[in-house]
């Protein structure tokens, strides 16, 4: 089967503290929240949580970019990250609400992507498939490499609570460890 993700053996619960510290500071947690990827400047968010810095220090991996992805009682959508090689696969963290959801893979009709811009300036492709096949999925409870050029989409199975995940671009892009 073609790998879609892989969790790491990695004990990440200061992670977890730190970065939902960071999110309640800036208001992630509580405030409202207009879109639902929102990039961070990744100095200030590794300045903030040093446990996540450790970790990609012992890794080997240079960060490129921290974003956050933030759901509420909406379904995440089917979608396909931008294409860019250093993007192909990324490293995800959960922050806050991320057990009673599911992060799913399914295949697409080919001609089923379309081109969206959200006005942050965040582009991605939404997969316009009426039909979609399920194929795997996963919780997120600890770090885990995803491939984000597959279609994929975040379950909430009680909406109506705000869930929190972190998304790291990292070079070497973490592909390799998926194949
Ligand atoms: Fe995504």
């Amino acid at each position: 089967m073609k790998p879609y993700y892989l969790e790491l053996d990695w004990d990440s619960s200061q992670i977890q503290a730190e970065t939902y510290d960071y999110c309640r500071q800036v208001g992630f947690v509580d405030s409202e929240i207009k879109h639902q990827f929102i990039p961070v400047d990744p100095k200030g968010l590794l300045a903030a949580a040093p446990a996540l810095a450790e970790f990609f220090n012992l890794a080997g991996y240079r960060v490129i970019s921290t974003s956050f992805y933030i759901l509420e009682d909406l379904q995440g959508n089917l979608h396909v990250d931008r294409y860019d090689y250093l993007k192909m696969a990324r490293i995800n963290f959960p922050v806050l609400n991320c057990s009673n959801t599911v992060t799913e893979f399914y295949k697409i009709r080919k001609g089923s992507l379309k081109y969206h811009i959200q006005d942050n300036g965040v582009t991605y492709y939404s997969c316009e498939d009426p039909k979609p096949k399920f194929v795997t999925g996963f919780t997120l409870n600890k770090p885990t490499v995803i491939n984000v050029l597959e279609p994929h989409r975040v379950r909430v199975i009680n909406p109506g609570i705000r869930r929190i995940s972190l998304t790291v671009a990292v070079d070497p892009n973490p592909v390799d460890l998926l194949f």
